[in-house]
């Protein structure tokens, strides 16, 4: 690890003095709580900061420790985390506070190793619990840090790639303070740069705290990225299916795309005529089409199918995608397709 040249500490004393000016008052910036934190950090990590508020409070309300976390049953964690979507990021939080639990006596643990090795928790998480919880000196890379970072080291390298990573990592050990507690404030203020002025597009650099140590003559060309693959395009035909007394039929999902979680009925083709609602959303390589089709109620039901009521559908976890088709279509499809 490079030593903090004058000009570094330089640099991360304008970037801690413009945090303190102008950071937003986030609630998990008030708190040191590594579970408090790790929360957060996953609702974050395909979330905007305003969506994740609410649910960041209403989840410490039900689940305030690390136990009562790994106590609940999965079915409750999955449904408290309803409308956020990826709900990967739920198992791996529930998964990670039986970890702390079981392997640690329901104390987070400090090394990074051992750090790493809960469930859910990648390199980003890691330096973040570190840094954010423990006061830790330790590099934390998000996109909004990523961006940041390449424009002021001017890394021309894809950021996608080992060569841009390890760029960006050393951008970071040479711009962290050696004191842990001068770290976690520059971390902190390097993500807020990024959300807040150094964005992706043409920033305001007149505005920036840090434009004197900006190496990038073209930040809106940076980062920049590997070239993307193509994504293979899938179709999904899904019923709206109402019955007499305006309930919804929904599926719960046994494959292995949205295990567990509940869903408008997949059917077999696509009936004739045109669907209700079309929406496209990404999914690993795939680009998914989903259509949705009015369709009669069946003669039974399979084991995996209920009967929702329009205000039930709160206490079942949906996918996002359909989540965002049944809003869609409860306030303008017909009741009943017979
Ligand atoms: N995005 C990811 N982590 C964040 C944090 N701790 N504060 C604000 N935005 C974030």
């Amino acid at each position: 690890m490079p030593a903090p040249t004058a000009d570094d500490s330089e640099l991360a004393a304008a970037l801690g003095a413009w945090f303190a000016a102008q950071a937003r008052d986030l609630p998990w910036r008030r708190t040191r709580d590594p579970y408090a934190i790790l929360v957060s950090e996953l609702m974050l990590q395909q979330t905007q900061v305003a969506t994740v508020i609410p649910f960041y409070e209403r989840w410490l309300a039900r689940f305030p420790t690390v136990d009562a976390l790994a106590a609940a049953d999965e079915a409750e964690v999955l449904r408290h985390w309803a409308g956020l979507g990826y709900y990967a990021r739920a198992r791996n939080l529930h998964r990670a506070a039986q970890a702390v639990v079981e392997r640690h006596g329901g104390q987070f643990p400090r090394t990074p190793e051992e750090v790493g090795a809960l469930p859910g928790v990648g390199p980003y998480t890691r330096g973040a619990l570190l840094s954010f919880a423990f006061g830790l000196r330790a590099v934390m890379i998000d996109a909004n840090i990523a961006r940041v970072l390449a424009r002021l080291a001017d890394v021309q390298t894809p950021i996608d790639s080992t060569a841009g990573q390890r760029a960006l990592e050393s951008a970071a050990e040479a711009l962290l303070p050696a004191d842990g507690e001068s770290a976690r404030i520059a971390n902190a203020a390097l993500m807020e740069l990024g959300a807040l002025l150094c964005k992706p597009g043409e920033p305001p650099c007149l505005l920036c705290p840090v434009k004197r140590w900006c190496r990038t003559t073209a930040p809106a060309e940076l980062p920049r990225k590997k070239p993307r693959r193509g994504r293979v395009a899938l179709a999904e035909a899904c019923g709206w299916i109402r019955s007499a007394d305006g309930a919804l039929l929904l599926e719960q999902s046994a494959g292995p795309r949205w295990r567990g979680l509940w869903r408008l009925p997949l059917l077999s083709a696509p009936p004739a005529g045109e669907p209700l609602d079309v929406s496209r959303y990404p999914f690993t390589h795939h680009e998914i089409t989903l259509q949705v089709f009015a369709a009669p109620p069946p003669d039974a039901l399979s084991p995996a199918q209920r009967w929702v009521q329009p205000e039930e559908l709160a206490d079942f976890a949906l996918t996002a995608p359909h989540l965002r088709a049944i809003r869609r279509l409860l306030d303008v499809a017909p009741t009943s397709a017979r």
